[in-house]
């Protein structure tokens, strides 16, 4: 096991439910601190920017709309195999193959308004937390 840090967005579709406290409540619940926090609405190249890497799929222009169109809450979240655990706690990016008690089997409303988002890699984990908070050490 090791200490890690990762990037959490808590997206546009769960922002506007009120389900911020409900949220961070699974991922304190399990192990994970909130190590950096705020709350912005991205511009669209900052959006187009942050999804490079999906640049190629046909989902892509759509996936920048929506990321851009309403505030997101972007965090920190630390702790031992945090990169992991947090993609356990979210559960599967298809809301309809999540597992049970999972962010987005609770909470998703489809695919593309799956309520949040986290790094899949270390090295996304680095990139992705520079992006927005590039003092975090
Ligand atoms: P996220 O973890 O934020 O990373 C990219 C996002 O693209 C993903 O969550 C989904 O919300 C969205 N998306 C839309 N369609 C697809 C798809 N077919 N496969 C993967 N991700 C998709």
């Amino acid at each position: 096991m090791a200490y890690e840090h990762t990037l959490s967005i808590i997206k546009p579709d769960a922002t506007s439910r009120n389900l911020i406290g409900k949220i961070i409540q699974l991922f304190e619940g399990n192990g994970l601190s909130i190590s950096a926090c705020k709350m912005l609405t991205l511009t669209q190249e900052q959006g187009k920017e942050f999804y490079i890497e999906h640049k190629e799929r046909p989902f892509y222009d759509d996936l920048v709309s929506y990321i851009s169109s309403e505030p997101v809450l972007v965090q920190v979240l630390s702790g031992e195999d945090a990169i992991a655990k947090n993609r356990q706690i979210m559960g599967a990016t298809n809301p309809a193959d999540a597992e049970a008690g999972t962010i987005r089997a609770l909470y998703a409303e489809s695919i593309d308004r799956n309520s949040v988002h986290g790094s899949d890699s270390t090295q996304s984990a680095k990139r992705e937390i520079n992006f927005f908070f590039p003092d975090f050490t």
